[in-house]
């Protein structure tokens, strides 16, 4: 006979092991119902916008060739030298998780020859992206952007067009005490000319930069400009500066992007140090910051975003001017709640179910189909039994009126309308309670 323990097939083995729980990945998280009612607010006001802006939704995949991004983003940027996510797939295709949006949308454009299309091309999208930073408040390795962009067409209204874009939805939001941060870095030929300025320039403070600033000297000179080291932004306070070395061509555009701007009464601050993180910028680069704060690190910018007239080119397509903006949901959403923004009353359920015993339930499954078909927010608990803690939910989600049912109005197919505010009841035949609902609702 054999030695070994016989198992009981009553419990699987493992149920009795002490099991580790997983958790999300380092700086992913997990957005729950409450956080969604921000989230579809911003939402919600971003699809509208563009709209009526003219623009469509587009949507890329989340992961593309790593590729697309060394060429787009740029091969000397933190965003590709340290954060991507990226992997070889079983095929052999080294891919990456998108760290931003802007790449993929100029590769769906070139791919499916959009530039055959009317012009301009006028995209939004929203979605993940990942980019392997140290986690802290507002900086995850996996956030969500909201961006809008458009190609092919190079006049500066339209870049003053997208910062109004932007400035207005974050006014539709109800993002607060905010600034518009411009500036503009030229065309590679003026920027080639800064640079060997600004190397110059650096090369003789060498001894006062940080051991980052040294490295990226040599390779990317412009990202020493928005290095958050205080000994660096001191060298930094008299660098050269980008609007100083515009050619004739895109000093004009800027002028005139500066002067839509003030037609549109928009209060922008000109900040000759921004330079963003990007490669793949020509000319109009801007932000959105928190006014009134000191801009001390890259967390306190909600959205930026500027004019790429290259990119598709570098991308394999043909000649394509292009503009546009994003900004990072999970800033814009903890600064909403911060100023006040109230979640609760947006998600008011107008009319509450109440309803005792299982006859009852039975009737309010049906009486809550009647309602949302005719369009009226309405809340229940039909797993709930007590006709008290119903109507405590229902004061919660600030409903305008209770619907109760119990067992003798399930039988004689009445319903109790109360309303929330006077505690007044009334019995309404069931056949007419929804144009009774919507009567009360209109008042
Ligand atoms: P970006 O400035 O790199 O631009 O990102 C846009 C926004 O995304 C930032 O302002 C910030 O609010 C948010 N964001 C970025 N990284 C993180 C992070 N690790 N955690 C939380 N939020 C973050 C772009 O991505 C460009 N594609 C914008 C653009 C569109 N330019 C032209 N068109």
């Amino acid at each position: 006979m054999s030695r070994r323990k016989k198992q009981s097939n009553k419990e699987p083995r493992h149920s009795r092991r002490k099991i580790t729980s997983i958790q999300a990945v380092k700086g992913m998280r997990d957005v729950f119902p409450p956080e969604w009612l921000v989230w579809n607010h911003i939402l919600d006001a971003g699809e509208k916008l563009c709209r009526d802006f003219g623009f469509g939704k587009i949507e890329t995949p989340i992961l593309e060739h790593t590729e697309l991004f060394k060429r787009g983003v740029g091969q000397a940027t933190d965003i590709v030298e340290k954060e991507m996510f990226s992997f070889e797939t079983q095929g052999g295709d080294k891919v990456s998780l998108r760290p931003e949006g802007t790449a993929g949308i100029a590769r769906a454009y070139i791919e499916n020859g959009m530039s055959k299309w009317p012009q301009p091309i006028k995209l939004y999208y929203e979605g993940p992206m990942f980019r392997y930073e140290k986690p802290q408040a507002g900086r995850y390795r996996e956030h969500h952007q909201f961006g809008f962009e458009v190609f092919g067409d190079k006049c500066p209204a339209i870049d003053a067009q997208v910062i109004y874009l932007a400035w207005k939805l974050f006014q539709k939001i109800g993002v607060k005490d905010i600034s518009i941060q411009i500036n503009s870095i030229g065309c590679e030929e003026c920027r080639n000319n800064y640079k060997k300025q600004l190397v110059n320039y650096y090369e003789m403070k060498i001894n006062k930069l940080c051991v980052d600033c040294k490295k990226r000297l040599a390779r990317n000179p412009m990202r020493l400009l928005d290095c958050k080291e205080d000994k660096c932004i001191q060298v930094s306070s008299s660098a050269p500066q980008t609007i100083d070395y515009l050619c004739e061509d895109c000093h004009n555009h800027f002028k005139n992007v500066l002067e839509f701007l003030d037609e549109l009464e928009l209060p922008y601050v000109l900040n000759s140090n921004l330079v963003r993180g990007l490669d793949y910028y020509t000319r109009t680069v801007f932000e959105i910051w928190s006014s009134g704060e000191e801009f001390e690190s890259r967390q306190s910018s909600f959205g930026g975003g500027g004019r790429y007239d290259d990119l598709v080119r570098y991308l394999g397509g043909e000649d394509t001017p292009a503009v546009g903006f994003s900004f990072g949901i999970e800033r814009v959403a903890e600064k909403i709640l911060k100023d006040g923004f109230s979640p609760e009353t947006k998600a008011a359920k107008k009319v509450f179910l109440v309803q005792l015993g299982d006859l009852a339930r039975k009737k309010v499954l049906k009486l809550f189909d009647k309602l949302i078909d005719s369009n009226i927010s309405v809340g229940e608990s039909v797993g709930r039994g007590s006709v008290k803690s119903q109507l405590k939910m229902a004061n919660k989600l600030n409903s305008k009126l209770a619907l109760i049912i119990g067992q003798k109005e399930a039988i004689d197919g009445t319903v109790i309308i109360r309303d929330m505010e006077s505690g007044m009841q009334e019995i309404v035949v069931m056949e007419e309670i929804v144009a009774e609902v919507k009567k009360r609702l209109r008042k």
